[in-house]
């Protein structure tokens, strides 16, 4: 089988909902067993039991990003009942800080968005990066966004903190090429999640004239229509599929990449 990851463990940030549910699938879809990591019992959960009624092994751990206690305890739960992290998927992110505007350069923005998309994946790969030395062996795969190299408008915190996820990738996947780990980003394009839904309500809550008093998916869908060449929403499912790519042996020859997923919107 074409990326065949049967025997594999790996762990997905995030993984209860949105992208991370659908790369948890993917990933069980190719044999993987899998962990969950995710601030909410409540969607690791429901995703575990999809991830057992395909045949795999899931396991769950409490998770926050943005707290090291929290992550050493849970990886180290993981390790202990699956025996290994073979493979590590950074997707935990926020848009924002609860409230934000995207350009009132408040703290709290800077702060609270750095922490869990920068810092808070960062973290989690020290924590699972000492087995992955210890064997040699190891895949990441740390999930961008399309704003890193096409911001949007109002998106400024979250751009810059998707960005330095591409120059983590790069200096990681160099300072580990030879310890035999591959690490690369996808830059998803734009997919209806809870993100999307949270980040239009909180503008509806702000006036925004854009949103406020429209049904949400036409505006998702129409803005999404000027910018996409492809004129389409991804799916966790196409997110899914290149993380999988990219966490099997045929892709060992790829580090250091940030490869996008976006229906065109960004061709370099
Ligand atoms: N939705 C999009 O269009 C889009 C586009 C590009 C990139 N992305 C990126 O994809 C990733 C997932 O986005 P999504 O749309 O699925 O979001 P989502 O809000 O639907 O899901 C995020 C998941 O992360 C978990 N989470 C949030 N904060 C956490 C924390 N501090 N610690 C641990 N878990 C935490 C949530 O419980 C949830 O399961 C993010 O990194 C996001 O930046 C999303």
């Amino acid at each position: 089988m074409f990326a065949d990851l049967s025997g594999k463990v790996a762990l997905v940030t995030g993984g209860g909902q949105g992208l991370g549910l659908g790369i948890v699938l993917k990933l069980a879809g190719q044999g993987a067993d899998i962990a969950i990591g995710d601030i909410s019992d409540e969607t690791a959960a429901a995703a575990a039991k999809q991830v057992e009624a395909m045949g795999r092994k899931a396991y769950t751990a409490n998770m926050n990003v943005t707290d090291k206690d929290s992550i050493i305890a849970a990886v180290e739960k993981i390790t202990t009942e699956a025996g290994q992290i073979d493979i590590l998927v950074n997707n935990a992110g926020v848009a924002g800080a609860p409230g934000s505007t995207g350009t009132g350069f408040r703290d709290i923005d800077w702060d609270f968005t750095w922490q869990v998309n920068v810092k808070g994946l960062a973290d989690v790969t020290e924590a699972v990066l000492p087995q992955m030395r210890a064997r040699q062996a190891g895949k990441i795969i740390n999930i961008s966004s399309v704003a890193a190299k096409a911001a949007k408008y109002q998106t400024a915190y979250y751009a810059t903190t998707k960005m330095a996820v591409v120059a983590y990738t790069q200096a990681l996947a160099r300072e580990f090429a030879l310890a035999n780990i591959n690490v690369n980003a996808v830059a998803p394009g734009r997919i209806w999640t809870q993100f999307h839904k949270d980040w239009m309500a909180e503008r509806e809550a702000l006036g925004d004239e854009a949103v406020a008093g429209k049904d949400k998916f036409d505006v998702f869908m129409g803005a999404l229509k000027e910018v996409i060449p492809m004129g389409r929403p991804q799916e966790p499912s196409d997110i899914g599929a290149l993380v999988t790519f990219l966490a099997s042996e045929e892709a060992r020859n790829i580090t250091g990449q940030t490869i996008q997923c976006d229906g065109g919107q960004v061709m370099v």
